[in-house]
């Protein structure tokens, strides 16, 4: 079967009312919390994408039973330490650093050896980043050098710890928060400003949290061993996987777009603030809350002007799987925006910040990029007219979908490979595509 995917027109104007998938952060995070609860959770609007298949599957080689269907999802809670394992599993984390780095942290008691692996880009991902802090409870690790494929050797009474997260990574402290669950005492975390659903989630379920927020960190303090209780849950839009087709609209000519009760939770709306600031008009409507999180119903229209920014770092955190599509924005500004501190980005699922770079070059776009930040020379007349072949990208969903939109709005002939792995976050994202083109 063809794996390229050929673009070579760009859109008509379009008007659309959408409704984009369930958020993965908390799709994952609510099934991993709900493997720890007593009882049956259930959850609607979750993502039925591979990376939260692979938690599932995960989860069932734990011993916890759950059931997916059309629109919910329930998890047969096993209680904290209640996982049920042959010996020598080996657990299949995919393409998801979320899901490995997140259910190492569950996993720091076990009685036996547990597998992590991945594939060809996890297995390249950094995971001393868990392994550092999570050793100090008393848990053993072997890796590769830091990567996959890593072996669990649990501790079976672990030791609270005091921690300074502080490279801002919501991975990092939420696979500490799960390790300080099974953990007698009070865990002390001080976190870099990140995402903070766990932190939402464990308020939700009553659990002993206390969070005292500063400018730059939150002190996060957990009391462990308590019982959870399951959760009914309720899952918002994915206001990342909602960045494709906001970027979309803005670089489309007299086009409007609404999406439905995306997830607009602070420390998530980086790309909101930035294009608002680079002259994009987004506006909120139906503000309410799911469980905690801040949701709205969001509207954007084709930008008439796009203006260059010099993006400040405070903002890389929340808009840290955004900077692609926000780079295709700056290609069509006016001037010379400026993306500094974000070292961040060549540690996701391929280095990305290398390749916002080469794909804006393949555009025909000037950058100047080194290991952590890029400066990109804005053409506001922007049309292509060559051929561009987008391939050994690592198969990075977020590479393979910024392509999509820069082919739908600069025009040129895109050939682009490995047309299957958005669906690790995003799988409706071309039927999407499919559905404006026939407004
Ligand atoms: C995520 C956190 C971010 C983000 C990733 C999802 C999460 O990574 O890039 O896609 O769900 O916690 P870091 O926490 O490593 O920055």
């Amino acid at each position: 079967m063809k794996n390229t995917i050929s673009i070579n027109k760009t859109l008509r104007p379009f008007n659309c009312n959408l409704k984009i998938e369930g958020d993965k952060s908390l799709s994952i995070r609510w099934a991993l919390l709900a493997s720890q609860a007593l009882g049956q959770s259930s959850a609607e609007n979750i993502l039925k994408s591979d990376d939260v298949i692979s938690t599932l599957k995960c989860l069932n080689k734990l011993g916890v039973k759950s059931k997916l269907t059309r629109n919910r999802c329930t998890i047969n809670g096993v209680g904290i330490n209640g996982f049920k394992y042959k010996k020598n599993i080996i657990l299949n984390a995919g393409n998801s650093g979320t899901l490995g780095r997140l259910i190492v942290g569950l996993l720091i008691h076990s009685k036996n050896d547990i597998k992590i692996i991945g594939d060809k880009s996890l297995s390249k991902r950094d995971f001393s980043r868990i392994i550092k802090p999570l050793k100090k409870y008393g848990a053993k690790f072997i890796s590769n050098k830091g990567k996959l494929p890593l072996v669990i050797k649990g501790i079976k009474n672990p030791k609270p710890i005091n921690y300074i997260e502080n490279k801002g990574s919501a991975q990092v402290k939420t696979s500490l928060m799960f390790a300080s669950l099974n953990t007698k005492g009070t865990t002390t975390i001080k976190a870099k400003k990140s995402r903070n659903h766990t932190e939402l989630l464990f308020k939700h379920l009553n659990l002993p949290i206390k969070i005292t927020k500063k400018k730059t960190y939150d002190l996060i303090k957990i009391q462990g061993k308590k019982k959870i209780n399951s959760l009914n849950y309720k899952i918002p839009s994915d206001i990342s996987s909602s960045a494709f087709f906001i970027v979309l609209t803005a670089l489309s000519n007299n086009s409007k777009l609404s999406l439905k009760n995306v997830n607009i939770n602070p420390s998530r709306v980086g790309i909101i603030k930035i294009l608002k600031m680079m002259g994009v008009k987004i506006i909120y409507k139906n503000i309410k809350y799911y469980n905690g999180e801040k949701i709205a119903d969001i509207f954007v229209r084709s930008a008439k002007f796009l203006r260059s920014i010099n993006c400040p770092s405070s903002l890389n955190s929340s808009a840290i799987d955004e900077f692609l599509v926000i780079f295709l924005i700056a290609a069509k500004a006016k001037g010379t925006s400026y993306f500094k501190d974000l070292s961040e980005l060549n540690q996701k699922e391929s280095p990305r910040l290398k390749w916002g770079s080469k794909i804006l070059k393949l555009m025909g776009i000037k950058t100047i990029t080194n290991a952590n930040s890029i400066k990109i020379f804005g053409n506001p007349n922007l049309v292509i007219n060559k051929k561009i072949i987008i391939k050994n990208y690592l198969k990075d969903h977020r590479i393979f979908m910024t392509s999509v939109i820069a082919a739908l709005t600069f025009g040129g002939k895109w050939v682009i490979h490995d047309k299957n792995c958005f669906k690790t976050s995003f799988p409706s994202f071309l039927n999407i595509i499919d559905k404006i083109k026939k407004n």
